[in-house]
This record gives structure tokens, sequence and C-alpha cells, in this order.
């Protein structure tokens, strides 16, 4: 427009003064906004830094006002969660069995790699570890110590999703097979935590092993155990279609779940079959550690409705529920349930293609007669954990 026309000199002479009035102005309300915005990340990184961390033992709990008090640290610590997130690979989808976690240089490495590491790892947590990134390896405070294809790979993968829980990717099997090598070789293998963040393994095998119990109670009589159960004869044929895909030579199911097929006596000294009798396994358990220390998750459910029983888990864990509905969707190809997309990555998230193979058809009576024998130790666990998990409905 003619603003700037015979308007006279009047209007251009006053013109600098308001627009440097306003200029300031907005460089107030944007130094404003800014604050506002950081103290808002700040209240909402904060909140679950207390609370529900206090339930898990061995964890400090700040102390005091925290939002204010603690704004360095919580600062720092949001910058380093987003930094760590970051890094992470998505999808960390090796082989099965040979799963390994990118930033876990102990597995890699194997026992001789422990070296570099171990000064590292003694050192606190304090401001300038966290400033570092560098936090420290603890022990782990929960683990999923079972059980064998009842869906512990995909609990573990879902429960990696909270920003609270650092796992080791691969199995450690510490409690069964290395145990001779020691607590410091087994801390060796975890990942580094921040203050706040619990340290968790899974081997399936720890629920079957008879020592297991009473050395993960000598590590800490604290430690939280998950165990994730299935229809003991849906896992046993899970079990064996896992052996047959790597040794198609082995013989039917039907043959070895029988001892004397037509006197129906069934093979007890086989694995597959074994591994299903949860009440005589969970026995031991329960001499060293409190009901209320152990959590047992529904396999079935943890695909029909992963987001319930996550909750389940977090809660258990003493962690906010973070992990909710809108991180899952349904893979009707798969009838798998996938992370949506895992933090700092675009894709979605399946589990590996080696789950959900598809089973072998086995013959109904065999089926009845396994049903039919698991009924009285599936009882048996229902009431030792007070959860009917429908598998005798
Ligand atoms: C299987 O059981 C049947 C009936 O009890 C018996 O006659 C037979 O000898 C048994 N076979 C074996 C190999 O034990
Ligand atoms: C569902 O799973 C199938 C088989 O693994 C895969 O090919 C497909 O891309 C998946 N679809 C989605 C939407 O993830």
């Amino acid at each position: 427009m003619a603003s700037r026309g015979p308007a006279g000199s009047h209007p251009i002479s006053a013109e600098p003064l308001s627009r440097s009035i306003f200029r300031k102005f907005l460089l107030m309300l944007c130094s404003l906004l800014t604050a506002l915005y950081v103290f808002y990340c700040l209240a909402e990184r904060c909140q679950p830094l207390s609370g529900p961390v206090a339930g898990v033992p061995g964890l400090r709990v700040p102390p005091g006002p925290r939002e204010l008090a603690l704004w360095p640290a919580a600062a720092q610590r949001k910058r380093l969660l987003q930094l760590r997130q970051r890094r992470r690979v998505w999808p960390p989808r090796p082989r099965e069995g040979s799963y390994e976690e990118p930033d876990t240089p102990g597995l890699v490495v194997g026992p001789g790699g422990s070296g570099a590491g171990s000064s590292v790892a003694e050192a606190p947590p304090g401001t300038l570890a966290l400033l570092l990134d560098e936090g420290s390896k603890q022990l782990p405070q929960a683990i999923i110590i079972g059980v064998k294809k009842g869906g512990t790979r995909a609990l573990l993968e879902f429960l990696r999703v909270h920003p609270d829980v650092r796992a080791v990717g691969a199995e450690p099997h510490f409690f069964d097979r290395s145990y001779h090598k020691g607590l410091a070789w087994y801390r060796d293998l975890m990942p580094r935590t921040l203050e706040g963040q619990i340290t968790m393994e899974k081997t399936p095998s720890y629920f079957v092993t008879r020592e297991a119990p009473a050395r993960i109670s000598a590590m800490s009589k604290d430690t939280k155990l998950i165990v994730v159960v299935r229809d003991p004869v849906t896992r046993a044929i899970s079990d064996y279609t896992q052996t047959l895909s790597k040794r198609p030579d082995i013989p039917t199911f039907e043959s070895l779940t029988f001892r004397n097929r037509s006197a129906g006596l069934i093979d007890t000294s086989w694995s597959a079959i074994q591994i299903g009798l949860y009440a005589k396994h969970l026995e031991p358990w329960l001499r060293h550690f409190p009901l209320g220390q152990m959590l047992f998750v529904s396999g079935e459910r943890l695909v029909s409705d992963p987001a319930g029983e996550l909750g389940r888990v977090q809660d258990f864990l003493g962690l906010k529920r973070i992990i909710t509905d809108k991180h899952f969707y349904f893979n009707q190809t798969k009838g798998f349930p996938c992370l949506k997309k895992a933090e700092g990555s675009s894709k979605p998230h399946c589990l590996g293609k080696t789950k959900g193979r598809a089973h072998p058809a086995i013959a109904r009576e065999v089926l009845r007669r396994l049903r039919e024998f698991y009924r009285p130790f599936n009882l048996k666990f229902y009431q030792m954990t007070g959860r009917d998990f429908g598998w005798d409905g």
C-alpha cells in the first residue's frame, strides 16, 4: 500500500520505536514459551522418576520436592534417554538362539571381553557419569525365568519399549550353565543403566533348573521373577516344532509322547512333556521366594491382549504404565501382535519369522490323552498361583 506516501514523515519516524518494542516483546514471549516448554518437559519426565520406582528393590528414589531440586539431573537423563533410543538398532533381528544385543559388548565379545568395561561398571551413576552417558552395570532386579516357548521373547521385546527397562538381548544362561563364572561375569553381560532404570534378562530354562531358585535367591532375595506360561499341550507341540525345524529327522510327536502308545503311557522324561508340569517346577521356587515376588503371565493373553498383560507386568515391576494399546497392532497373517514402531525407529517391529511357525497336525486322540494327563497338574498350578489360565475350560 501507499503507506509511506504523502502521509508525511510523522509515522515513518515513529515506526522504528514501535518495532523495537514489538521485537523485544516477541523475544520475551519466545523466552517465556521456551521456559514454559522446558518446565513442562521436566515435569513430565520427573514424575516417573519417583513414586513408581519405589517398589523396585535396589533402586534409589530421589528425595524431596523433586521437580525443582532434580531438574538438572532430570534434563540430563531425558537427553541421554533420547540419545540411547536413537542409538538402539531396530529391529535387532538376528537368528533365533544367537540373539545378541548390539550395545551389550560382554555378550558379543564373550567372557574374555570383560576387562574393558569393568572399571566403568564400578563407577557410581552420578552426575558426571550421566553426562558422559555411562551409567553402570547392575545385576538384574527382575528376571523372566520361563517357560520355554511360552512367549518370553515377545514379553521381553514388548517390555524393552519402556524407557526404564534395560535388558540383555541374548539369554545369559547364568544360573543354569555358567554359574561357576561368578556374579561379576554375569553383571558384565548386563547393559548399562541410569538411575531409576531396571536391569532385566530372560532365560526360560531357569524355571526348570533345580539349582536356579537358591542361586537367584543368593544373588538377591528381592529379585522379581516373571514366568510366562502357556497351555502345556500347545507348548509341547511348539517345542517339538522348533526341534523339528532344526533336525527334520527326529521321530514323530506321537512316538516321542508315548512310552507305550497302546497303554497310553506318557513319557514324562521327554523334555517337551516335562517342562509343562508347571506345578511341579514351581514348588522349589516357592521355597525360596514369596508368591508375591513372582508374576505369572499368560502366554495366550500376551497374544490376545498384549497391552492388558503388559499393564500387569509394568505394575508388578513398579513401572509407570507407558506401554499401552497404542503400541500394538495385530498382524492377521502372522496371527501375532506386533509393536507399531520401536522408539527411534519408523518401522513396525514384529517378532522374527521363526516365531509363530505352523504346527504339525497331531491326532485328536493324542491331544485328548495329553490334556487328560496335564489336567491335575494344571489345576494344582491354578491353585498355587491363584489364577485360572483357562487351559482346561
Ligand atoms: C505296552 O502296553 C501293552 C498293554 O499294557 C503291553 O501288552 C505291551 O507289552 C507294552 N509294550 C511295551 C513295549 O512295553
Ligand atoms: C504381517 O506378517 C507378514 C508375515 O510375516 C508380513 O509379510 C507382513 O508384512 C506383515 N504385515 C504387517 C502390516 O506388518
